[in-house]
């Protein structure tokens, strides 16, 4: 069904609300952004100007946002993971429908509470489990709904986050606190658990978890290593963690901050986050509680098994997924996928470059960005939630098994999923 564009407002204009604005400039028919709530003033006058929002509808805070009656079809939540629930919430009651970045809550309480209320009040509430839009993944389920490996027995998947991307998400950055945002198994990995659960197609029953924080502590900060990388580090030049290399001298990561396009003011800019933001920080001493290796074992209804590991030290990032079938077996690695045929020996490869080039390199996270921004679109056109392929409900699954993990890997014990 093609209509006109929906109208929506954007809570949050970092990363993930530029996303969606890239996303309305490119598809006007689609979308239209017509109000941003974002705390920077710079920021937020950027955002406005590049993305044709009037003036009178950009504002500082989300809840000044929320504060005027309904002026939009939907609500884009894009500010941190300690700013879903509440604004969600308003959000529903305002009438709104709502695409809410992941996760859904704080707690598993929360989580629960807002499903049962975007429900009572028959919102359209997607959150943003990208992958399941991205053709690798959705290849994967069809070799496993069609039976091209037989009986679905066990899955091994592995989740390597990059030691870069730790230290930079993890350790100095927004999630370097489990509470004040959310626990890494839920922050990282609530698309690999929600992945799981859709590709196996049934519920978790019990979950043990172990890991811990064992590097980025202070009692491993090298001898020379002053609190700043830019406070003359002794082993600035061969720590891989420096914030000088990552920021200014490789310029990677950059996207946390507001930057000149000229040089040597972008340079100088860099420099002056890296003296005055946690992103300047040595990463031995941050206050960070993530844990810097996960691993947990999960048992799922009909017996199906499976192991699945989150790991801070790798040199590489992506998912791997080895899929065991009493037919046949699959081993990818999230661009390209094996999978063989016990009986026959045939082998099949699938590498989504080549057979989805268009979706695959429309977006981020292997094409699934866009992909599900125009599923949601659609279910609010329509009005019917049923259209999205991550139905609320479903996303809820991930979270539960996320907050089980960690109440194994405190516990040490092995936790049962009551529902
Ligand atoms: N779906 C995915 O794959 C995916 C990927 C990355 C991030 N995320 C999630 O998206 C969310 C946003 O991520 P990000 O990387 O853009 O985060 P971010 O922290 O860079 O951006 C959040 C923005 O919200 C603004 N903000 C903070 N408090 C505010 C308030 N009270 N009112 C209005 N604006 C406020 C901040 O100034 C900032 O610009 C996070 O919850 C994150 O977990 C999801």
């Amino acid at each position: 069904m093609k209509q006109g564009a929906i109208t929506a407002v954007v809570l949050g204009a970092s990363g993930r609300g530029k996303l969606y604005g890239d996303y309305a400039l490119e598809h006007p028919d689609e979308l239209k952004i017509v109000g941003i709530a974002e705390l920077v003033d710079l920021r937020r006058q950027m955002y406005g100007d590049k993305y044709g929002v009037p003036v009178e509808n950009r504002v500082a805070t989300w809840q000044e946002m929320l504060e005027r009656p309904k002026f939009a079809d939907a609500v884009i939540i894009a500010t941190p993971d300690h700013l879903h629930y509440e604004p969600c919430m308003q959000a529903i009651d305002l009438g709104y429908d709502i695409l809410l970045e992941k996760p859904i809550a704080q707690t598993l309480e929360q989580c629960k509470k807002l499903v049962e209320y975007a429900r009572s009040k028959k919102k359209i509430v997607c959150l943003t489990h990208v992958l399941r839009y991205s053709p690798y993944f959705l290849k994967l389920k069809e070799m496993i709904d069609t039976g091209r490996i037989g009986d679905l027995v066990s899955i091994q998947h592995f989740e390597p986050v990059d030691h870069i991307h730790m230290s930079h998400s993890y350790v100095r950055g927004s999630w370097h606190d489990s509470v004040k945002s959310t626990p890494l198994v839920l922050a990282k990995s609530s698309h690999d658990l929600d992945i799981l659960y859709w590709l196996i197609g049934k519920p978790c029953r019990r979950v043990v978890a172990f890991g811990g924080l064992d590097h980025f502590r202070s009692e491993y900060a090298p001898k020379g290593s002053p609190l700043r990388c830019t406070d003359g580090c002794a082993v600035e030049s061969t720590c891989p963690f420096s914030a000088l290399k990552i920021y200014y001298r490789d310029r990677t990561w950059l996207y946390v901050f507001d930057l000149p396009e000229e040089e040597p003011a972008r340079g100088e800019a860099i420099l002056q986050y890296l003296k005055t933001t946690d992103y300047g920080r040595c990463v031995y001493r941050c206050e960070n509680d993530q844990p810097d290796h996960y691993v947990m074992s999960m048992e799922f209804e009909g017996n199906v098994t499976v192991n699945f590991s989150i790991e801070a030290f790798t040199s590489y990032s992506g998912r791997r997924t080895r899929i065991m079938g009493t037919r046949g077996d699959i081993v990818g690695d999230m661009e390209h996928f094996t999978l063989t045929d016990f009986a026959t020996g045939e082998k099949m490869v699938y590498d989504a470059n080549a057979e989805d080039a268009e979706n695959y390199k429309g977006a981020g996270h292997g094409g699934g960005d866009a992909g599900m921004i125009r599923d949601w679109i659609e279910a609010v056109r329509r009005q019917d939630a049923s259209v999205m392929s991550t139905p609320l409900d479903d996303s809820l699954e991930s979270h539960i098994i996320a907050f089980a993990a960690e109440q194994s890997r405190k516990s040490g014990q092995i936790v049962e999923i009551e529902r």
